[in-house]
């Protein structure tokens, strides 16, 4: 959700005001993936970066966010949205993690659509941690290398307990990644978008999955060996 800053300072303003703005335009984007059938959507709210920003803005971003969480309570309930939360949220702020576990733990039962924030979160960070757990289980005893493998590295990484990732949104006109879920998006389909994350709106989400509908995956195969693709299936029998 790249560009608050960028939006908030073409008007004059303070960065948090971006910040703000980009709060209003995660509400939309997610009341519209939820209306679209998107079984799981992903946010990078804070990287494990953003801690080197100045104390006033990661302030205003945590309140932003505590906010967030007291005013979509009864939304998530009621559209049966589960929401989680991926990162080293030890450390978040206690109230913070407090309100992120109770709705984490309330919205739990909700099967229409997962939303995930990635917070205090970076895509190696979260790679360091599972290999770091894998490494100490191997020393004592309770792991063999040779039991390592993709499926496993999939079954303890928090971020690709969704699924791995389809298609991957960056606004804010940069073309990178950033440490964003790096083992789940190995196959992602990547869509860039000038606009600032503030100015993104329903019609640009629809934009990205029109887009993404057209695109042919074939995940290192060829389309004739790819028998599970429906229209590759439908091209063969005509
Ligand atoms: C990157 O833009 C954005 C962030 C670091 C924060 C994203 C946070 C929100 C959208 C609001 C709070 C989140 C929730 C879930 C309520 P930037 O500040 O790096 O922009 P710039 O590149 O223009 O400086």
């Amino acid at each position: 959700m790249d560009g608050n800053g960028r939006w908030a300072q073409l008007r004059g303003e303070p960065r948090p005001e971006g910040h703000r703005a980009g709060a209003a335009a995660v509400r939309k984007i997610v009341r519209e993936a939820r209306r679209r059938g998107i079984q799981a959507l992903t946010l990078f709210a804070f990287s494990e970066q953003n801690w080197q920003r100045p104390d006033f803005e990661v302030n205003a971003l945590m309140s932003l966010l505590l906010q967030f969480l007291v005013d979509e309570r009864k939304e998530l309930l009621e559209n049966q949205i589960a929401l989680r939360a991926i990162g080293r949220l030890e450390r978040l702020p206690r109230e913070v993690r407090e309100k992120l576990d109770e709705l984490a733990r309330e919205t739990a039962p909700g099967a229409r659509m997962t939303l995930t924030l990635a917070l205090s979160y970076g895509g190696r960070e979260e790679l360091v941690d599972v290999f770091r757990a894998m490494a100490e289980e191997v020393a004592a005893g309770r792991l063999a290398p040779e039991e390592i493998d993709e499926a496993l590295v999939d079954a303890r990484l928090p971020s690709v307990a969704v699924g791995q990732v389809d298609l991957l949104i960056r606004t804010g006109a940069e073309q990178r990644i950033s440490n964003f879920l790096l083992w789940g998006a190995a196959y992602a389909e990547l869509y860039f978008s000038s606009k600032l994350w503030p100015d993104f709106e329903e019609g640009d989400l629809v934009a990205a999955l029109d887009h993404y509908k057209t695109r042919d995956r074939r995940f290192g195969r060829v389309a004739d060996s790819r028998p599970m693709k429906t229209e590759v299936a439908k091209r063969g029998t005509e």
